[in-house]
């Protein structure tokens, strides 16, 4: 007999090759600094959100990277294409350091895809418009506005976790009671350690109907047939059509499970979220580390 958090006899389990990036979102809480710059470009530290996430992508194991955009966004694009002059530049002013920072972590040729949302109708939405780049294998989605400082790859985390047990995963933390409603909610079947699997997920419950206070954030691992699910998606919560609630149509005929990641998350989608990422990133530089810390001492005995 098939115990708790073992995988299902017959089930195949395929490598988790791609990700897919969702930033097709307004940002509308970083106006107006996301009037014509994407949000996932503002810089933590010396890096944009995107950066940290294909990273984290790359340490993983992953070999391809969707992003799915929307308008203003060419500069994704940009990012992580060859910058011919600059690059051109730096080599002329014998730059060395500064040229490995804009070239040495490019990805090979033909492992980015691009493509649009065109309408940013939700995050459900905008992981649909993958479907064709996807294929039909697992997959992982990192939304990179929520960030994870950790000694392994969070997404990393997830998968290898993937790879025992298969289904469908997210990563999940508590969060306060009264916070539920910022967040899709994990209706808890039963716990093993790290692993909790779902009976079922609400997008932003009220706190006073929350079936319990674990929260999912922005990294997933899917089955390819979530897209089917997406195409018939109902607009939900905020009249967008949410992937939990897809997610959540899934379940009984695939298993949930949420990971109790390790790490701190940082939620770069709100202004002080942003703010308190930029000086966790900071601190946890050895280059910046002592100059921070002298900053911040500074800062707090000034603090009424
Ligand atoms: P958010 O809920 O943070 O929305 O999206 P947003 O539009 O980015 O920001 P605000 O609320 O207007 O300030 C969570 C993630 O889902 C992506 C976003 O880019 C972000 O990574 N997303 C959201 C899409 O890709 N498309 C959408 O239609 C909505």
């Amino acid at each position: 007999m098939q115990k708790p958090h073992e995988k299902p006899q017959g089930m195949t389990i395929k490598k988790v090759r791609k990700a897919v990036f969702p930033v097709g979102g307004l940002g509308t809480r970083f106006l107006p600094a996301t009037k014509s710059m994407p949000k996932e470009m503002l810089p933590v530290v010396d890096k944009p959100i995107i950066h940290y996430a294909f990273e984290e992508a790359k340490e993983a194991g992953i070999e391809q990277f969707i992003f799915v955009t929307g308008r203003n966004k060419s500069a994704i694009a940009d990012h992580f294409d060859y910058s011919y002059e600059l690059q051109h530049n730096l080599t002329n002013r014998n730059k060395d350091a500064e040229l490995a920072l804009v070239r040495d972590w490019l990805p090979p040729a033909g492992s980015i895809a691009i493509t649009r949302q065109r309408e940013a109708l939700g995050l459900g939405h905008a992981v649909w418009c993958a479907r064709n780049f996807v294929g039909d294998e697992p997959f992982a989605v990192i939304l990179a506005d929520d960030m994870v400082l950790s000694k392994k790859p969070c997404i990393g985390q997830l998968i290898e976790q993937y790879n025992k047990t298969g289904g469908n995963m997210a990563a999940v933390m508590d969060v306060p009671r009264e916070k539920t409603k910022s967040y899709g909610i994990l209706d808890i079947e039963r716990t093993e350690g790290k692993l909790v699997t779902a009976r079922g997920l609400v997008e932003k419950p009220d706190p006073k109907n929350a079936p319990s206070t674990l929260s999912i954030i922005g990294r997933y691992v899917l089955d390819p047939g979530i897209f089917n699910v997406l195409e018939n998606q109902k607009k939900g919560s905020g009249g967008e059509i949410q992937l939990t609630d897809a997610m959540n149509s899934m379940i009984g005929k695939q298993p949930f499970y949420g990971y109790r990641f390790d790490g701190i998350r940082y939620d770069c989608g709100h202004k002080a979220g942003y703010i308190e990422a930029n000086i966790a990133y900071a601190l946890d530089r050895p280059d910046m580390k002592e100059e921070m810390q002298a900053l911040l001492k500074q800062y707090g005995a000034n603090i009424k």
